[in-house]
């Protein structure tokens, strides 16, 4: 049996408009230690499961780490959608040829709307992350909002631009408070052409079924 080993990826952030270095470095430390976590849970599953079954004694250890493992896992993938979708000079508004905004308009009464909705889910009270995803099976896109890393993400559905809202984000730049700060600077820093690169993704996805 293979063991699937993840790696932490490195991504070459620095001099973003509103988010220091400080913050990236640290937030990528953290991101790691999601990278670590998901591979520690996943050996110790295959240790349970290793002679074929789960024991009754196994059973809450087995439960606790299966539950775990959807919490690091996804907040491994997330922050990794998250650095991928900044970069230095990124910013402004996704082009208007380009497959991302067509979607949007197609999806929303206007880009203007859309952009509303999704500072407005990033402005909401809590822990976790606004994405705005695509259904694969509509080709409609919406903002949604994910408690943590794990509540409320759509089976199925194509994250195209996610936004970290935990606090961890943005406390060495901006007052707890300042959220909407934040969410300012990290629209600032969008790199539109990974974004629409998920577009592109999702479309091979699709046709290879
Ligand atoms: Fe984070």
């Amino acid at each position: 049996m293979d063991m699937k080993i993840y790696k932490p990826q490195s991504f070459s952030l620095s001099g973003l408009n509103g988010i220091s270095d400080k913050t990236l470095e640290m937030h990528f430390k953290l991101y790691e230690g999601y990278v670590t976590n998901t591979n520690t849970l996943t050996e110790r599953i295959a240790a349970i499961l290793s002679d074929g079954k789960v024991d009754q004694e196994e059973m809450p250890a087995y439960s606790e780490l299966t539950r775990r493992l959807g919490f690091e896992y996804n907040g491994m993938v997330l922050h990794e959608y998250y650095f991928e979708n900044m970069k230095r000079q990124g910013g402004g508004d996704a082009a208007r040829d380009s497959k991302f905004r067509e979607a949007v308009e197609r999806s929303y009464p206007s880009y203007a709307i859309w952009k509303t909705d999704f500072v407005g889910i990033g402005k909401m009270r809590g822990v976790g992350w606004a994405i705005c995803y695509r259904d694969p099976k509509t080709g409609h896109i919406s903002n949604h909002w994910i408690t943590l890393h794990e509540t409320g993400n759509i089976s199925g559905f194509v994250p195209l631009l996610v936004m970290d809202v935990w606090e961890h984000a943005y406390l060495l730049d901006y007052m707890p408070a300042d959220r909407p700060k934040y969410i300012e600077a990290f629209l600032s820093n969008i790199d539109w052409n990974a974004v629409d690169a998920r577009m592109k993704v999702e479309a091979m996805a699709a046709a290879g079924r």
